[in-house]
């Protein structure tokens, strides 16, 4: 009897040793990845030492139950000690190892900020079944997203944000189901935006702002449910705006700026009251600023500046909740400015250069 308890826990003791342990397969992936990247300030892959990289090594964890690497999560801008140790934000050249592929139970996989990270996204990425947030923001990574990203079905955030991405965006992202964040701001990507975009019912961030992004809006997008973030500014999209789109139950934030946008302002983007931030500014947008605010207009920013708007503005302005920031300069608008709240609090720099725009807070008398 007491032989077996004995020999129970010698089994139970090498059986927690073997699971506790990384298997040298994941650990010679990580050293790999580690070796096309040199961070010269920080120190943290001096911690990727020793046999188990499921114990203290930087920025890496494990599944508990079978030690197979789950996450790696290196962020260059951070609150850890290791920055405040270094008294500087991170910095890393390089490039991502092909070798991460062979991590087949990886989850996350966050290499953010770290500004000097170049070469291409491993297309070899896209066969990780378990991949749920690729997060590469803010470094050089060059080349294209890979063609088949549409295979990651568990992908909920994809965020490329701020690198040099070219080329177009990949068809089959439209097949990333349970994708909530996509961000691909801020790179150099062409082409038009996929017409079925609308499928990514789970989106509710989507942010493709500073690319050169040409074709129009697809109206698609208006049957995204949970969207509550649109920024498609500073491209080069033409066409008109879906009027659909004012009709999306949460979206909140909707930037199309500086794009080539034409056609008439859909009058329901002034009439949705969940509409709180709506840049529209720099484009070549006409027709008129149509009587539809009421007590629950409430923006913080509308921006409709240098567009081509003509007629008056909508005395119902002013029986809006609340106007933060309210731009019509560079327009065609004419008549008087209305009185009270929210024109009384606004400069003269929200109405110059139309037509004939009169009365406080410009100097021209009606
Ligand atoms: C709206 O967009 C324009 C052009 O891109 C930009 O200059 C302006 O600052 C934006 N307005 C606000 C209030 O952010």
């Amino acid at each position: 009897m007491k032989f077996t308890v004995v020999y129970l826990s010698v089994m139970v003791f090498v059986a927690a040793a073997v699971v506790n342990s990384c298997p040298p397969s994941d650990r010679e992936a990580l050293l790999a990845f580690k070796s096309a990247l040199t961070e010269p300030y920080l120190g943290i892959f001096n911690t990727w030492t020793g046999t188990d990289c499921c114990t203290n090594w930087y920025g890496v964890s494990c599944d508990p139950t079978d030690s197979r690497v789950n996450d790696i999560i290196l962020r260059g801008e951070s609150e850890d000690k290791i920055f405040e140790k270094a008294g500087r934000s991170g910095y890393m050249t390089g490039s991502l190892s092909p070798s991460l592929c062979s991590l087949d139970r990886l989850t996350t996989l966050v290499v953010a900020d770290w500004k000097a990270i170049s070469g291409e996204i491993p297309s070899c990425l896209t066969s990780l079944p378990h991949l749920r947030i690729l997060d590469l923001v803010g470094n050089q990574i060059t080349g294209e997203i890979p063609a088949d990203i549409g295979n990651l079905a568990k992908l909920t955030v994809l965020n490329v944000a701020d690198n040099k991405i070219t080329g177009y965006i990949p068809a089959s992202i439209v097949n990333l189901g349970r994708l909530m964040h996509l961000d691909l701001s801020s790179n150099q990507i062409t082409g038009v935006l996929p017409a079925d975009l609308g499928k990514l019912s789970m989106m509710s961030r989507a942010l493709l702002n500073r690319n050169q992004i040409t074709g129009s809006i697809p109206s698609s997008i208006a049957n995204i449910y949970r969207l509550a973030d649109l920024d498609l500014s500073m491209n080069q999209i033409s066409g008109s705006i879906p009027a659909q789109l004012g009709k999306m139950p949460v979206l909140s934030t909707l930037n199309l700026d500086s794009n080539q946008l034409t056609g008439e302002l859909p009058v329901s983007l002034l009439s949705n009251s969940g509409l709180n931030i709506v840049n529209l500014s720099r484009n070549s947008l006409d027709g008129y600023l149509e009587d539809v605010f009421t007590p629950g207009t409430y923006f913080s920013v509308l921006d409709l500046s240098f567009n081509r708007l003509r007629g008056a503005i909508p005395k119902t302005l002013s029986s809006a909740k609340y106007i933060g920031h309210l731009d019509l300069s560079n327009n065609h608008l004419c008549g008087s400015i209305p009185m009270g709240f929210p024109f009384d609090h606004l400069e003269a720099s929200s109405f110059t250069n139309n037509d004939c725009l009169c009365g406080s807070p410009l100097m021209r008398v009606c």
